[in-house]
């Protein structure tokens, strides 16, 4: 399963960049407007940190403005995936820019038909909400297993994207899913390393090495 880092924070993602575990970056204009800094600025930065999949967000609502932004983008960088918002005129400009071999990511997905039809119009991710089908008590995850269940079914080679993932729990639930890809916010990756028995055990281990003598 892959990881990426779900954020536009350029130093949380070259720090954790930095474990080795980190396959690429979703973004989305949330995360982007809490940086308070010029989109392409962010968007460099991070292509040239994470050499991997970086998830980029259209912002128009018509097929038109979606298909023209995304050409713009994948101009960027080989690794640019295009974030398309799952509405009608979404399905279209990804219909199309997977004609032109413009890699897609479809967000913004909240049901398995959805799921289906963004495979159907060639979506190079699918990226389903996790966390805010919970906020609304639903069961985030069983979504994820749908869309599995449903692209395994049809040998569709759309790629599921867990997103919106909130905690460890989440993570290893979308892995169990079989999920291809878990995006995590950077406080999640860092509570995944963390077990109070590993961190309790090194420290007796330290400690025990002292008494072993250093000479025969
Ligand atoms: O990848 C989508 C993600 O950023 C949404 O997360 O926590 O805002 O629901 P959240």
């Amino acid at each position: 399963m892959q990881i990426f880092l779900d954020t536009a924070d350029v130093k949380d993602i070259r720090e954790l960049a930095a474990l080795g575990v980190v396959d690429g970056v979703t973004t989305n204009p949330s995360l982007v407007a809490k940086e308070g800094r010029p989109f392409k600025d962010i968007a460099a930065e991070i292509l040239q940190i994470v050499d991997g999949p970086i998830s980029l967000e259209v912002v128009s609502t018509d097929a038109p403005g979606m298909m023209a932004e995304a050409r713009e983008l994948a101009k960027l960088h080989k690794n640019v995936v295009v974030k398309i918002p799952l509405i009608a005129e979404g399905l279209k400009a990804v219909k199309q820019l997977s004609a032109e071999g413009i890699r897609t990511n479809v967000t913004l997905c909240f049901s398995a038909a959805q799921a289906l039809l963004a495979a159907k119009a060639g979506a190079g991710y699918i990226s389903p909400f996790v966390g805010r089908l919970d906020d609304i008590s639903h069961m985030g995850m069983d979504l994820v297993r749908q869309i599995v269940a449903i692209y395994k079914n049809y040998g569709y080679p759309t790629r599921v994207l867990a997103a919106s993932l909130r905690t460890p729990i989440h993570f290893v639930e979308a892995a169990l899913a079989g999920a291809h890809v878990c995006t995590l916010p950077p406080a999640v990756l860092r509570q995944l390393l963390k077990h109070p028995l590993t961190d309790i055990g090194l420290e007796r281990f330290l400690a025990d090495w002292k008494k072993v003598p250093k000479t025969g």
